[in-house]
């Protein structure tokens, strides 16, 4: 589904992503875990078109996507989830989840699909009519990830949606994440919480300043010496 060649993303004179090579399959979750600074979101920034990458190719269900205009990466079904949340903090929950659906017009489809995805976050059903920027961050990481459901995308980006948050606000939205996986949704999954990440992917690369150094399946990841040594603090 997704086929990246090459990225590379520089600011300035600092070369964040130096050329990584790595793809995701349709229906996988996959993991890329990294240390801080690693270029993890950079890399998904350049995925979605926040930034243009300074190279290499990103092919998406057979197209190149950096030719695309960013603004049609929702209509290709990519939706990022960002580091930090994104919602917007004057709208109420609702309105936030509904601003997912912005380029959806099916009123029916979007409905079901805003029932599913309170089903899937109850909290936020109880907190519907609440301004966002007053959610607790666990509350607004489940909003941000229900927001970028609604557009009903074929292809998830999520960056650290563990970060910050108490150890059972994570299990919930892990819980979540597992069930859109399992329902067949593919999944890229930036995490800095290594061991969580490869629990639940099917795959996983480790990124060490701006390079793909370590790839393999995640169960293998989790026993590798080298990755229990500097990711899993054993
Ligand atoms: N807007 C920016 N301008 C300049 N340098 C940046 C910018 N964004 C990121 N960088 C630099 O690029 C490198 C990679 O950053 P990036 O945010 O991609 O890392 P990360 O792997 O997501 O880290 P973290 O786990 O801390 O979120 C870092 O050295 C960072 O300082
Ligand atoms: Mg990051």
């Amino acid at each position: 589904m997704l086929e990246v060649n090459g990225l590379r993303v520089s600011y300035g004179g600092i070369q964040a992503v130096r050329g990584i090579t790595f793809h995701v399959n349709e229906g996988e979750m996959v993991a890329l875990i990294g240390a801080n600074g690693a270029g993890k979101s950079s890399t998904l920034r350049a995925l979605s078109r926040l930034l243009d990458p300074a190279g290499g190719s990103v092919r998406y269900r057979g197209k190149e996507l950096l030719a695309l205009p960013p603004h049609r990466l929702v209509g290709e079904g990519i939706a990022l989830v960002p580091e930090g949340r994104g919602v917007f903090p004057r709208m109420s929950s609702l309105e936030n989840l509904r601003m997912g659906a912005y380029a959806r017009n099916n009123k029916t489809e979007i409905e079901g699909d805003l029932e599913q995805v309170l089903g899937h976050f109850p909290r936020l059903k109880e907190r519907a009519q609440q301004l966002a920027g007053t959610l607790s961050g666990g509350e607004q990481q489940m909003l941000a990830i229900g927001r970028a459901l609604m557009s009903k995308p074929r292809l998830l980006l999520l960056d650290e949606p563990s970060m910050g948050l108490a150890p059972i606000m994570v299990q919930k939205i892990f819980e979540v994440i597992r069930a859109v996986a399992s329902a067949g949704m593919t999944i890229l999954l930036v995490e800095q919480n290594a061991k969580l990440a490869l629990e639940v992917s099917q795959r996983g690369y480790v990124m060490e300043s701006g390079e793909i150094t370590l790839t393999d399946e995640s169960k293998k990841l989790l026993t590798d010496p080298k990755v229990r040594a500097c990711y899993l603090g054993e």
